[in-house]
């Protein structure tokens, strides 16, 4: 049966299992590096939730998790470049090992800000996993240590990624109808 929401999305572009295989490649990937280092875990609200939960327990290495919050501020269609935090980490890292997780590299606006501010609390070193990567739109210089996929400069949504906070609980990762944007 088909529910309303996928009746807005155009076409699938990763299914749940494509999505299940990467995950399991990058989590025995950071097994491999980070056995030994104890990380951090620091998963960018919202949009990381449901990849950070699968990423975790691919990934079976003593390690603790924190969340931040952010937003970019929009301007019109274009993103303004600047990056608030929206909630804070809870505990001091200095000198941890931090995995940042993010749902999408886009412009490098979010991350780039965020490996800085990372850095200025003394973080021993930050190591950027994301889900999907967009190189085509990128701004800052900014390339992540592990990409599980690089997307077309089309909009997304699913497996944690929204429009207008929707679509986020989708299993698979599709591309929305443009009727749905002028709605
Ligand atoms: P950046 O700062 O431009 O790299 O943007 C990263 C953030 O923009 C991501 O964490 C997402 O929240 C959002 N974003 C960028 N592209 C998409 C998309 O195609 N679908 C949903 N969210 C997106
Ligand atoms: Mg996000």
């Amino acid at each position: 049966m088909k529910h309303s929401m996928d009746q807005d999305i155009l076409k699938v572009l990763l299914t749940e299992e494509e999505i299940r295989r990467r995950v399991q490649e990058i989590g025995k990937e950071l097994y491999d590096r980070f056995e030994d280092k104890n990380p951090l875990f620091v998963g960018v609200l919202n949009g990381c939730f449901m990849f950070m939960a699968d990423l975790v327990r691919a990934t079976q290495v003593r390690s603790q998790m924190e969340f931040i919050g952010v937003s970019s501020y929009q301007n019109g269609t274009k993103s303004s470049g600047v990056v608030q935090i929206t909630r804070d980490l809870q505990h001091d890292i200095t000198g941890r090992n931090i995995i940042i997780v993010e749902d999408i590299l886009d412009s490098g606006n979010t991350l780039a800000y965020l490996r800085g501010y990372l850095k200025s609390k003394g973080a021993g070193s930050v190591t950027i996993v994301t889900l999907l990567d967009k190189p085509s739109r990128r701004r800052e210089d900014i390339v992540a240590d592990y990409a599980g996929f690089v997307v077309p400069d089309e909009f997304v949504v699913g497996y944690g990624l929204d429009y207008a906070q929707s679509y986020r609980n989708l299993p698979y990762i599709g591309v929305l109808k443009p009727e749905v944007y002028s709605k």
